[in-house]
């Protein structure tokens, strides 16, 4: 049995919810931190933001979005003015928070933030509400970037993700997804179709159990024009007319890892968030 399956899981579970209960499992959370394939990763990835960003330890306001336990917070938090971390599983932020807090590190300079799983949920509130519910939870601070690592694969929209990190950026804002590249040959049949692949002949990226319990909503990862149509539709990123350039976007190929018994690219992609 997938170690995604527990008994805490229903097949049924909403996305959100079904993600809030494995995070949520001390299993998962206690052990996120002791995989040296998260600790690694996050130092790969800290390290390609590193050189992508002029952080400055005085002013760079930064998000960790899917925070986590912090691995990313931790690579970054020395260059940084303030990080704040969000999440939707409380044992995940407790985690994070207690670190910070061992370490003699001041809420001001960084901290994560629980918000309710409902937040993301809610289809009677439109996102602009949602944004803005948000942009209250986290004290109306506006920040100069944004990331989210290896978690865009759990969430249920893509689209609406990134709306919502768009929004919480200053004009001028950088945000910065990593995640699982989708193997070449099934990039076509991916972008027509993220998470309905059934009837296709592929194999999925992440372990089935993963996908049937609605903790991995996309398990096939992403192509480069998949996230670049969501960067482009969320503002962070736009078509010059006149060359068909693509402006404010970027994306490498920052180290590769091991899915499911298969070699697969990470990649880091940036969009700016354009001045008013
Ligand atoms: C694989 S972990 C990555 C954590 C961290 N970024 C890292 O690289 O170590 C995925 C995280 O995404 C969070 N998550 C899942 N769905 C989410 C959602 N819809 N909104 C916010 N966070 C979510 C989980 O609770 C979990 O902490």
């Amino acid at each position: 049995m997938s170690a995604y399956i527990t008994e805490q899981h229903s097949i049924t579970m909403e996305p959100v919810s079904a993600n809030q209960n494995y995070f949520n499992s001390p299993n998962v959370s206690q052990k996120h931190d002791e995989q040296p394939l998260h600790v690694e990763m996050a130092r790969r990835i800290g390290k390609a933001l590193l050189k992508a960003y002029p952080f400055n330890d005085e002013q760079t306001i930064v998000l960790d979005f899917a925070c986590g336990t912090g691995l990313n917070s931790r690579v970054l938090a020395s260059h940084v003015k303030t990080i704040i971390g969000v999440d939707i599983s409380q044992e995940m932020v407790d985690r994070y928070n207690k670190r910070v807090a061992n370490q003699g590190i001041s809420e001001e300079e960084m901290r994560a933030v629980c918000i309710p799983g409902k937040l993301l949920n809610d289809t009677s509130v439109d996102q602009e509400e949602q944004n803005l519910q948000l942009k209250k939870l986290l004290g109306g601070v506006e920040f100069d970037v944004a990331i989210c690592c290896m978690s865009y694969h759990h969430f249920p929209s893509i689209s609406s993700a990134t709306r919502t990190l768009s929004s919480l950026l200053k004009p001028g804002g950088y945000l910065y997804v990593a995640d699982v590249e989708s193997i070449p040959a099934q990039s076509s049949a991916h972008e027509s179709n993220n998470t309905q692949q059934s009837d296709i002949d592929l194999e999925p990226i992440f372990p089935e159990g993963a996908c049937e319990a609605g903790v991995v909503m996309h398990k096939y990862g992403f192509s480069r024009d998949v996230i670049k149509g969501i960067f482009i539709e969320a503002g962070l990123a736009e078509i010059n007319e006149e060359t068909g350039q693509v402006a404010r976007f970027g994306y490498e190929i920052v180290t590769r890892a091991f899915k499911n018994g298969k070699a697969v690219n990470i990649f880091l992609a940036t969009g700016v968030k354009p001045f008013l």
